[in-house]
């Protein structure tokens, strides 16, 4: 892979991506359906968090899940193996170079996916490539730039700030949420349509100060703790303020707000007059 993956493989990270989509699940995947019989493709499926929710609300749908990492692809077929789950079929594969033919599927999904990758535009139009005519994307993205707390805490800015830095470096985007629109307008998708997902945490929502504030949000920054401090971007006391201070909105009189993304796309007829032929 091209992009320096900012979360890495540890099975901690592993184990957030699954929090994250357990306390997501409603919020990001209730108004995605496919219908019985179309071809999905699940593009860059990690450990297949998102993949369970996925392929259970379209049961009549094939999909297929894919992933750069084979260790990834490997352990999201056992997971999804293990709910029992049987309309997905799972590959190594990259975005930049699909071993599928043009217009092979009928709908594609990706989700937290452009923010890790240099060059986002291309993997957009790379994938509207394996669409069908008629068919549809969706594209779910954070953007840590929407992230507001109460006790606000300067520190805790500072540690978000430094995951969005890191990202940056390392050729991703932690901001991309708001530039869903314009990317997915850029690489020729048309009626796109685009809508914040607010995720609103206080103490009356155990599971969300649990799955979301705490395992999800403050468990990512808290992940990049050795790479801020050797990279010189922040000392150790700064950072580690700045995490107490995320895990003190997890308290009882906290707050934590945070906004996703998600974006519905078509490629259609119009691109036919496009073409030459
Ligand atoms: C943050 S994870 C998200 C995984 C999953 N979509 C989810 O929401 O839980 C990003 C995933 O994108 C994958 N990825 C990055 N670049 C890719 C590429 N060029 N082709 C396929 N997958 C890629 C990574 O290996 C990683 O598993």
């Amino acid at each position: 892979m091209s992009d320096a993956y900012v979360h890495g493989y540890d099975p901690r990270e592993r184990a957030r991506l699954q929090d994250q989509a357990g306390a997501l699940v409603e919020l990001l995947h209730s108004d995605t359906s496919y219908p019985p019989g179309s071809s999905v493709l699940e593009a860059g499926c990690g450990v297949g968090a998102q993949t369970i929710p996925l392929a259970r609300n379209s049961p009549g749908a094939r999909i297929t899940s894919v992933d750069v990492s084979a260790d990834s692809v490997k352990e999201a077929k056992q997971r999804v193996d293990a709910a029992g789950v049987t309309n997905v079929e799972f590959r190594q594969a990259d975005i930049f170079a699909p071993p599928f033919g043009p217009e092979s599927f009928d709908h594609i999904f990706v989700c937290f996916v452009l923010e890790h990758l240099s060059r986002p535009l291309a993997a957009l139009t790379a994938l509207k490539g394996l669409l069908r005519v008629g068919g549809t994307i969706t594209a779910i993205e954070g953007d840590h730039g929407s992230a507001y707390f109460h006790p606000d805490s300067a520190a805790a800015r500072e540690a978000v700030r430094c995951l969005v830095e890191l990202q940056q470096t390392g050729g991703g985007n932690a901001l991309i949420g708001r530039e869903l629109y314009p990317l997915l307008s850029d690489a020729g998708f048309d009626a796109v349509r685009v809508s914040p997902r607010m995720v609103y945490v206080d103490s009356s929502h155990p599971d969300l100060v649990e799955g979301f504030t705490r395992k999800t949000f403050t468990a990512m920054v808290e992940g990049i703790r050795g790479a801020a401090i050797d990279a010189g971007i922040v000392t150790p006391e700064v950072f580690d303020a700045g995490i107490r201070d995320l895990y003190r909105t997890a308290e009882r009189d906290g707050v934590f707000c945070y906004t996703f993304f998600k974006a519905v796309a078509e490629k259609s007829l119009s691109h036919l007059a496009e073409s030459p032929d």
